[in-house]
Order: C-alpha cells, then sequence, then structure tokens
C-alpha cells in the first residue's frame, strides 16, 4: 500500500517521477475535450474538515478528467457532525469501496493516523501546520516549468511560516531538489524548532531577497494565530509586504509564487499578485499546475504502479 503523506519521506527520485508524470499529463488539459479513460472504475473520496477551493477542486477536476468517480464527503452535514470519530469516518469510506482517500484536517499527523487505519491509498491534502504535499508538488512544478531546473535555486519562503504547511512542504522538496531555502519573516511567526531545519533565517525582509530567485509569499493564518504576534496588519505589510518596491533587490527576473487564498494589501500587493509593472507572478499558472500535479499523484497511487516510498 502506497500513500501520498509528506515531501519529507519522498525520495529525489519519486519527485522527479511525479513532476515528470505531471508533464506529460498536462497536455490533456489544453485538449477541446479533457477526458481520458486512464482511471475509469475507481472512486476517489475527498474528505475535507477544513475549508478548500483550490485542493478540493483540483483533485475533482483531476480525477473526473481521468474518468474516476470523485465523491466529496461535505463533512458538515456527515455524520461527523453526530460524533463519529475519524477513525470509524474513513473506515467507513473505505467500505464504501472508495480506492482513494483525500483527506484535509486540522491536526498535524491526522494524514499519517488515516494512513495507518486503511489499506487504501491515502493523500494528505493539509494536515494542521505539518504538510500540504501537493501543494509543493505542484509549486515545485511551477518553478521548475518556468525556470527550467530546480537545483541551484535560491528561493525565499517569506510570512507566516509558523503556522503554514505549505512551507514544510516545499523546505522539504525544494532541498530535496537541489534548491536553497530562506524562510523569511518576524521573529514571532517563525516555527519553533526553525534550527533543525534545512534553511538559512532571515528576519529582515531587504536582506532576505537579496539575489533571490523564487519568492513564495505566504499567507497570515489569522485564523490560527494568537493573540500579540503581530503588532497589526498595517506593521507587518510595511515591514514584511511583498510589492514591486521591495522585489527590487531580488534578481531582475525574479519569480513570485503565492499558494492562495491571497489577503491582498497584506502579505502582497494588488501589482506583485497580478504580475503587473513587470513582476513575473505565477499565482494563476500553480492553480493550474495544480490540476496536472493531482492527476499524477491519482494516477500513480490509483492506477499507474504506485511509487517506491511512503509506506
Ligand atoms: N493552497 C490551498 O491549499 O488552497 P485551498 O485552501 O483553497 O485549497
Amino acid at each position: 500500500m502506497r500513500h501520498l503523506l509528506t515531501l519529507r519521506e519522498t525520495s529525489e527520485s519519486d519527485i522527479r517521477f511525479l513532476l515528470d508524470t505531471a508533464t506529460a499529463l498536462k497536455e490533456i488539459l489544453q485538449r477541446p475535450v479533457k477526458k481520458v479513460p486512464t482511471l475509469r472504475g475507481r472512486a476517489m473520496v475527498t474528505c475535507f474538515y477544513e475549508n478548500s477551493t483550490r485542493t478540493r477542486t483540483s483533485f475533482e477536476m483531476a480525477a473526473k478528467i481521468m474518468s474516476a468517480e470523485a465523491i466529496n464527503i461535505a463533512v458538515a452535514q456527515s455524520s461527523v457532525a453526530k460524533g463519529e470519530s475519524l477513525k470509524d469516518t474513513v473506515r467507513t469510506l473505505q467500505a464504501l469501496q472508495a480506492d482513494c482517500l483525500v483527506v484535509r484536517h486540522p491536526s498535524s499527523g491526522a494524514a499519517h493516523f488515516i494512513a495507518s487505519q486503511v489499506r487504501i491509498p491515502v493523500v494528505n491534502a493539509g494536515d494542521g501546520r505539518h504538510e500540504h504535499p501537493t501543494q509543493g508538488l505542484l509549486d515545485l512544478f511551477t518553478i521548475r516549468q518556468i525556470k527550467g531546473e530546480l537545483q541551484g535555486l535560491e528561493v525565499a519562503i517569506v510570512g507566516d511560516i509558523a503556522h503554514s504547511r505549505v512551507a514544510r512542504s516545499n523546505i522539504w522538496g525544494l532541498t530535496r531538489m537541489g534548491a536553497r531555502v530562506r524562510l523569511v519573516g518576524p521573529r514571532t511567526l517563525l516555527p519553533a524548532d526553525v534550527d533543525r531545519l534545512p534553511v538559512q533565517v532571515y528576519t529582515d525582509l531587504r536582506s532576505g531577497l537579496e539575489g533571490v530567485d523564487v519568492v513564495n509569499v505566504l499567507r497570515l493564518q489569522t485564523e490560527r494565530m494568537e493573540k500579540g504576534l503581530l503588532p497589526s496588519l498595517r506593521e507587518y505589510s510595511r515591514l514584511f509586504g511583498i510589492s514591486v518596491q521591495s522585489l527590487r533587490v531580488a534578481r531582475p527576473d525574479v519569480l513570485v509564487l503565492h499558494p492562495g487564498p491571497m489577503n491582498r494589501g497584506v502579505e502582497i500587493s494588488d501589482e506583485v499578485a497580478d504580475g503587473a509593472c513587470g513582476v513575473r507572478s505565477a499565482v494563476e499558472e500553480q492553480v493550474t499546475n495544480g490540476v496536472a500535479v493531482r492527476m499524477a499523484v491519482l494516477y500513480l497511487l490509483m492506477g499507474g504502479g504506485g511509487m517506491s516510498g511512503q509506506d
């Protein structure tokens, strides 16, 4: 049985294989009829205990393009609301003959727990502050597509790193593929274990952005924040907001990513988000690439022979 739970536990060769598979499958998205029979007869079930627009929709699109059934459990209207446990919920979905579970949950480690409870493949669609591996993969895919390679790139991840599962999947995925990673943000928004991560840390935006090839801007996750971590949103924006001006110290061809949803005017200006004033923003390409990457994940886990790691 194989799963996709983290990029920390995914080998360089599996990441490369996933990205290459996504590159091949992306061509289907450009066809007038976006449908192939690859996963006909299979059923993917999405079960999201937290809100989502991009991840859930792109998994559904990915499954449907490959002719799999895509069934979503509306958690708030499900028996979870009657107190059914996570273990009983996922075992019930397995008994309903799901071929793959795609799960988002507010608790770090939930995806590993689910994988230990079922015999079918599990994809982590975000677990607490831990990881969001398909977001990490689509970020790697987007950077590789635009920059040509990941090896040797200098990538700054800016903002609310403490609460970000996207940051962790980026750190493990990028460093495994030979990029150098900088974490840039106020001390209060750095994770407690930052000293054990394979990164350089900057608490000053100007030095953190100097000479970088890529800036991945993170959302301020105010819903997960304790009070007092930031003086004010205005102050945060002044010191760490990514604007056309703050990007001047980066490389002239700097590429800007944001996983979404964006707080425009807080962590990112409208001009940068929309790719105005000569900025190379890949925000919408990331969303499109998310479908190709999730097609690759579903193909490899549900029908195409699996990957070597991630028991
Ligand atoms: N990036 C991301 O996970 O977005 P959603 O929360 O909309 O899925």
